[in-house]
């Protein structure tokens, strides 16, 4: 049985996309065949979450801690959401998905930024999946943006000291408005959170998968959302009880 069959499914599903190159490298193919795989692999996640019905979809396209990586692999990497979104907004916006970015916008390269302005603002009245890309997204610094905001409110008088509360800093997140994901995918049997959603991860389930991301199916994406659904959330309370509403 599968999710599809009977089960509600989450609400917010994110995913860490991993292991582009090692499913090259097992091929004895250059690293970029994986990556140009993985957005194929994209698509169909997309697919998969509309015709389940999960209404957020966060994917992590590019870590602040990418910039790490040899400037052809992030030209690439670069290059490959560009072509993404340029093939692709068209078919999404049909599709009445909603894209958001996330991530920090400072010092984000021309060739980039006016073109995921321009997938938010084409899609921003729709109604249907919300597709979240995760761009030079770290979630420290998610944080620590939040917290120069919130820094500035309170120098200028605008927020007394007290208002600091869990709901403000969450309203000052890149991901303000979006439920915390109910459960966090990654693939490739690595099982770290690397600075993804760090601060949203409070109460998500973790799902590892080993398939490197290329192969992430429908069958694969299907499966984790069954060991998603097996699973017992209590949010800090007690088993067998609804959980009350969330407090810090
Ligand atoms: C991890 O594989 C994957 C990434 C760093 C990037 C993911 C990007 C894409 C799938 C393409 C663009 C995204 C969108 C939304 C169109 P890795 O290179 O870390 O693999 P490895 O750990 O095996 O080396």
């Amino acid at each position: 049985m599968t999710i599809s069959d009977d089960r509600t499914p989450p609400e917010h599903v994110a995913i860490i996309m991993d292991g582009n190159g090692r499913w090259a490298n097992a091929r004895g193919l250059p690293r970029t065949v994986g990556h140009r795989k993985g957005v194929e692999a994209v698509r169909e996640a997309v697919r998969v979450a509309g015709d389940v019905g999960i209404r957020y979809l966060t994917l992590f396209a590019f870590s602040s801690e990418n910039w790490r990586r040899p400037a052809t692999e992030i030209n690439d990497l670069f290059g490959l959401l560009r072509m993404f979104i340029r093939r692709d907004l068209a078919e999404l916006h049909a599709e009445n998905v909603k894209v958001r970015v996330i991530g920090d916008r400072n010092n984000l390269r021309d060739d980039i930024l006016p073109l995921l302005i321009e997938a938010e603002e084409t899609t921003r009245d729709n109604t249907g999946l919300t597709l979240v890309i995760a761009f030079n997204y770290g979630a420290r610094d998610e944080i620590a943006r939040a917290a120069v905001t919130l820094a500035r409110e309170v120098a200028e008088g605008r927020l007394p000291p007290e208002a600091l509360t869990v709901e403000a800093i969450g309203e000052r997140l890149d991901t303000a408005g979006i439920p915390d994901p109910d459960v966090i995918i990654r693939t490739s049997g690595e099982e770290r959170l690397s600075n993804f959603l760090l601060w949203q991860a409070a109460y998500s389930e973790l799902v590892f998968v080993p398939e490197y991301w290329p192969d992430f199916s429908r069958e694969v994406f299907l499966g984790a959302l069954d060991r998603f659904a097996a699973r017992e959330r209590r949010f800090g309370g007690l088993a067998g009880r609804p959980p009350v509403a969330v407090r810090s």
